[in-house]
């Protein structure tokens, strides 16, 4: 084995690769369905977790998630729309890979959060919050329960999926959280950022993932339909916009001795090349 192996095969024990995608409406759902597996594969992705939430357009159905955990998801995240689809909760209960937002009251059924097994016996903690800023108040505090869950011991990785409409919440949850968890994604807007940055303590992060679906469209939906609601039209049940659709996602890359991010990536792929 040459020098160059060797410090190959390092690279490899010690770091791993981190893959987060937001899935939004119908059709985009069977998207990321029959896309994700080659591109775990080709960008030699060791976890992957998915936001769920708007895989029905609002909320999410057990043969849904159960298609987004056969195409190679470790864990499903949800948000504001975690309870759309009531058919969620008896599945939820029963499968702890599928979390909610960890802040909610403590009435609401399911997991805020979990250790989970990854990559070269890792214990990965995948954490679920939601913000408060322009969404809903009673919320408990993401930051004092990420405070909380911080001091449950037996993960190696920390992980946070913050599904928030303010970018100000997002970004102070993520220095608020440098050198105690190794990755903070924002979902929720449908917007991708270009914000992707390691923090002084090694925490990567990026403001918000973006949708997966048709970006020709108001985030996500059909412009006629988001323009009428500006201009006081009566109500219409939203539509995902008819179009090419773009698949939202970060890589972070991990070094699991250090404990820190070294890098954080947009790798958004478009349906028939266009961006
Ligand atoms: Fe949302």
């Amino acid at each position: 084995m040459g020098v160059h192996d060797g410090h190959r095969k390092r690279r490899r024990e010690q770091f791993v690769r981190l893959w987060q995608t937001l899935v939004q409406l119908n059709r985009q759902g069977e998207e990321t369905d029959s896309r994700l597996p080659a591109l775990r594969r080709e960008q030699g992705v060791h976890f992957t977790v998915v936001c769920g939430e708007n895989a029905a357009s609002d909320g999410l159905l057990p043969a849904q998630a159960d298609n987004i955990f056969s195409a190679g998801a470790d864990v499903i995240t949800m948000g504001n729309h975690t309870w759309d689809k009531r058919q969620i909760v008896k599945y939820m209960e029963a499968c702890p890979y599928l979390i909610r937002p960890a802040n909610y009251t403590a009435r609401a059924p399911g997991r805020g959060w979990g250790v989970f097994d990854g990559p070269q016996g890792l214990r990965v903690r995948v954490v679920n919050l939601i913000g408060r800023v322009e969404m809903n108040p009673n919320f408990d505090n993401p930051f004092t329960k990420m405070d909380e869950i911080l001091k449950e011991e037996g993960a190696d990785l920390t992980l946070v999926d913050f599904h928030a409409e303010a970018t100000s919440e997002k970004g102070a949850m993520a220095w608020y959280l440098d050198g105690r968890a190794q990755a903070l994604w924002g979902t929720h807007t449908h917007v991708p950022t270009a914000d992707c940055q390691v923090l002084p303590q090694g925490l990567g992060f990026v403001t918000d993932l973006g949708l997966t679906g048709p970006y020709q469209s108001v985030i996500g939906v059909k412009p006629e339909q988001a323009i009428n609601r500006f201009l006081g039209g009566l109500p219409q049940r939203f539509e995902p916009a008819p179009g090419p659709c773009r698949m939202g996602a970060v890589l972070f890359d991990i070094d699991t001795r250090a404990k820190r991010c070294v890098s954080v990536q947009r790798v958004d792929i478009c349906e028939e090349g266009r961006q």
